[in-house]
């Protein structure tokens, strides 16, 4: 099969047989009965993880990074985005720090536009936070350092987070991996950045080709690669850090081995699917053993499981000789989850519909929006319920929260997050326990969503 039908199957929702080995390549250049455009058969192209960001700082403990934000001319999926990028790649360069590191970025913003970076996951003084609520943006020309010391470890990523919606769909992000020292060595690590480009899907399909409600199928790439190919040892174990920075798209992995991610290792391993919202993220341990493709389930969030067949997003050909390798023993706690307190602190109640275009918080919308306070060091519970006609990745900024319980039910082990998606009609109880003062946004990572005012603010005096 030649690639320009496997990303016609893709945008169309047609199923590539899931372990079929790609056809060889080969030199010539048929030319399509239908359409008479003539089309190169390209093999898969090589999974290569975005590039990492130089370290400038000699100091062991200390971390310098510097940024460029510019707008940025790239392939995707076979058509050309003018888009943005940091240092001229998409995704930008993989910052990697380990806990305790002291990082300073320095970003120059040689955008058209003013600009700001936001830490997803990370905990900073509030200043460092990147958002416009009270401080203003780095307009076009300037420059602005940020710099912050790192308290945890975990797969994070970081975005501007001024005209979100438009600067990161237009190729502004990157992955922030933070390393613990505990972290057992694997024979590979990989990061995987997942986006959808509805641009390619324009290109591909013609006017009357309709995908369902909500834009089921769409072209993901892996890294700015459409279905690339990873060719691990066979037998080799591998941690993947997989991340979704998808304006609105869902991944819905059927069956993967997470070992943590939002919050390094995670308290017990979870054998099973996965669902990842716009903004989540997680790490997989991955046995390379036979040849197959990591696929997503159609997955909307007007309705989660959607009608379908599965997308292939990469995949896997275990290459060479069984190396045989076990999976390490990962330094899981066992924790139990916490006890739920009883009192509610904070209710955030999401309603809205697409139809209307209208998403509100408590019947609010962003900015015009009332602001509950919590004391610094601290214990309160946040209850989110999902009254609203789509699902939210609800996402709180300076502070992680544990996951209490999800419609009354407490996780079998104690779960840390940043970031949470509520299927409609959910009622979810958080902890949190504020340790940074500041005016701390809250807000769904669905990006269209915030942009139209799901968005709000917790202070932290
Ligand atoms: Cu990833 Cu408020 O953002
Ligand atoms: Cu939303």
């Amino acid at each position: 099969m030649t690639r320009l039908a496997l990303l016609l199957l893709l945008a169309c929702g047609g199923k590539e047989t899931d372990s079929s080995p790609p056809d060889p390549p080969t030199d010539s250049a048929p030319t399509s009965p239908s359409t008479g455009v003539t089309t190169a058969t390209v093999p898969a192209p090589a999974l290569v993880d975005p590039a990492p960001a130089e370290d400038l700082d000699p100091a062991p403990d200390a971390v310098r990074i510097e940024l460029t934000a510019a707008p940025h001319t790239f392939e995707v999926a076979g058509q050309t985005v003018d888009g943005w990028a940091y240092n001229g790649q998409v995704p930008g360069p993989t910052i990697r720090a380990k806990v305790g590191d002291t990082v300073t970025v320095q970003l120059t913003n040689d955008l058209p536009d003013p600009t700001t970076i936001h830490w997803h996951g990370l905990h900073v003084p509030w200043d460092m936070d990147g958002v416009v609520w009270m401080q203003d943006p780095i307009a076009p020309g300037e420059v602005f350092e940020y710099r912050f010391t790192l308290t945890q470890t975990g797969t994070f990523w970081y975005h501007p987070h001024f005209d979100t919606e438009r600067q990161v769909d237009l190729g502004l992000y990157g992955a922030f991996v933070v390393t613990d020292p505990a972290d057992p060595v694997v024979d590979e690590e990989r990061v995987l950045v997942f986006d959808t480009w509805a641009e390619a899907e324009a290109a591909t399909v013609d006017g009357a080709h309709h995908h369902g409600p909500d834009a089921t199928v769409r072209t993901w790439t892996v890294n700015g690669l459409a279905l690339p190919e990873w060719t691990p040892p066979t037998g080799s174990v591998s941690r993947l850090r997989v991340l979704n920075v998808s304006n609105t798209g869902y991944l819905h992995l059927p069956s993967v081995r997470q070992i943590g991610g939002e919050a390094g290792i995670a308290a017990a391993l979870v054998d099973g699917p996965l669902v990842l919202g716009p903004g989540d993220r997680a790490d997989l341990e991955w046995t390379a053993s036979e040849p197959t493709a990591l696929t997503s389930l159609p997955y909307a969030a007007a309705g989660g499981p959607a009608w379908g067949e599965p997308i292939d997003l990469l995949t896997v050909a275990p290459a060479g000789a069984d190396i045989g390798s076990a999976p390490p023993a990962w330094p899981t706690t066992g924790a139990a989850p916490t006890a739920d307190p009883g009192q509610t602190d904070i209710l955030w109640v999401f309603h809205g519909e697409s139809a209307a275009a209208s998403w509100m918080i408590n019947g609010e919308q962003f900015p015009d929006v009332t602001i509950p306070q919590t004391p610094l060091d601290t214990d309160a519970v946040v209850e989110l319920r999902n009254l609203s006609a789509a699902e939210h990745p609800f996402h709180l900024h300076g502070m992680a929260f544990e996951v209490l319980s999800v419609d009354g039910v407490a996780p079998p082990h104690q779960r840390i997050e940043d970031t949470l998606n509520l299927p409609i009609g959910t009622t979810a109880r958080l902890l949190i326990h504020p340790r940074e003062s500041g005016d701390w946004m809250a807000h769904c990572h669905i990006l269209p969503h915030a942009e139209l005012g799901m968005m709000t603010v917790l202070r932290v005096p």
